[in-house]
């Protein structure tokens, strides 16, 4: 890893917005003045990778593609290295998207973290037809796991194999197309197998969201992350997404982050974003919302500083822009959720101010 660059104090100084390191949360909190902060780049100051996800039309955007690249250090595709773009409905494979993102990274010398091999969410239809038959459906996912994590052999560093498989609540696993075939544990081991099997150098992550909002759900995502190291299952880094809001208890995402690095691999804030809605502050301005978002994005990176320097895998952000989010999506009101680090305009926010000040250690 190169070096970091030291911002100067000063600069420091002033992209800081008043209040943001204060602790509680109560009374007036004052709107920090956003057309002037400044910021420097994200990736130039932080001492570990500085990730975003992306897809292929973000490339064409001349408003966000120069500030993609002057902050972010590695990528993750958004959609476009799902099943839902990849595996067509007669079986067949779609490479132009995902290949497009990672020849994209290649040229522009950013790391690509690749995203995702098996999430319970896609239920394709080339595997929903052999549901059911055994020797088919593991054939299917021999193959499509060898084609896929082989392409990118060398051209990607990791690989998020299995997405999300921890249920909301109850502790339990999720059942899901992959478990009902292969078994509840065996569509995992498999996975990490064959995709070890396809690709030899990539860091093979269990990725999942809500672990420090429901400590419950921790405790089984760490418990699993045992019984497949335990397996002899080649997991190798653990990804907490991050889908943080601005209601949480201060000192939970502290907590989670200490709990999950304690089995010692690599850990990745894979999916960083801070809504700032459906909370008991729902009532509040946007300056306010803003500072509580700040206090939470100081909280992540700080603890993640604390963490060892081999455990920093990376911090990667849910887009850049408060407008990119996903959101913003239907059924959402596009523009009321102000999730990242980025306004609208495209200006830094005291979220990203505050990223900085943690990251350099302040
Ligand atoms: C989301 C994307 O942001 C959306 O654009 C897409 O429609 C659905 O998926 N957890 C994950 C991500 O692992 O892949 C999800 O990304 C967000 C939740």
């Amino acid at each position: 890893m190169t070096a970091p660059l030291r911002p100067h104090r000063r600069f420091l100084l002033a992209a800081l917005p008043a209040g943001i390191l204060a602790s509680g949360c109560k009374g007036q909190a004052q709107e920090p003045p956003l057309a002037s902060l400044s910021v420097p780049p994200l990736k130039m100051v932080a001492p570990f990778p500085v990730g975003v996800c992306v897809s292929t039309g973000n490339f064409e955007d001349p408003t966000l593609l120069p500030l993609i690249l002057q902050n972010f250090s590695q990528f993750t595709a958004e959609w476009q290295m799902k099943m839902e773009t990849i595996l067509k409905d007669d079986g067949s494979f779609a490479f132009a998207e995902p290949d497009r993102i990672v020849d994209f990274a290649g040229e522009n010398g950013v790391r690509m973290h690749a995203h995702t091999l098996i999430w319970y969410a896609q239920k394709p239809a080339a595997f929903e037809r052999i549901d059911g038959n055994k020797t088919a459906f593991q054939n299917a996912y021999r193959n499509y796991i060898a084609a896929v994590a082989g392409r990118y052999r060398g051209r990607v560093v990791s690989w998020d194999v299995v997405n999300e498989p921890v249920a909301d609540e109850g502790g339990v696993l999720r059942e899901c197309l992959w478990s009902k075939n292969l078994g509840q544990l065996g569509y995992m081991i498999d996975a990490y197998h064959l995709a070890r099997e396809a690709d030899d150098q990539a860091l093979l992550f269990l990725n999942d969201y809500w672990l420090e909002k429901r400590p419950e759900k921790r405790r089984a995502f760490l418990h699993l992350a045992e019984q497949l190291l335990k397996s002899g299952a080649p997991l190798q880094g653990l990804g907490s997404q991050t889908h943080l809001d601005i209601g949480l208890e201060p000192g939970s995402v502290k907590a989670a982050i200490k709990d999950i690095a304690s089995l010692g691999l690599p850990i990745h804030l894979s999916e960083l974003d801070v809504s700032t809605r459906f909370t008991r502050f729902d009532g509040e301005g946007d300056g306010q919302k803003a500072t509580r978002q700040s206090r939470l994005v100081h909280e992540t990176v700080e603890a993640f500083m604390a963490l060892p320097e081999r455990q920093r895998f990376a911090i990667t952000n849910w887009g850049v822009r408060d407008s990119d989010s996903w959101m913003q999506r239907p059924p959402n009101p596009p523009g009321v959720n102000k999730p990242l680090l980025f306004d609208a305009e495209g200006r830094p926010k005291p979220a990203a101010a505050a990223f900085v000040a943690a990251a350099t250690g302040r």
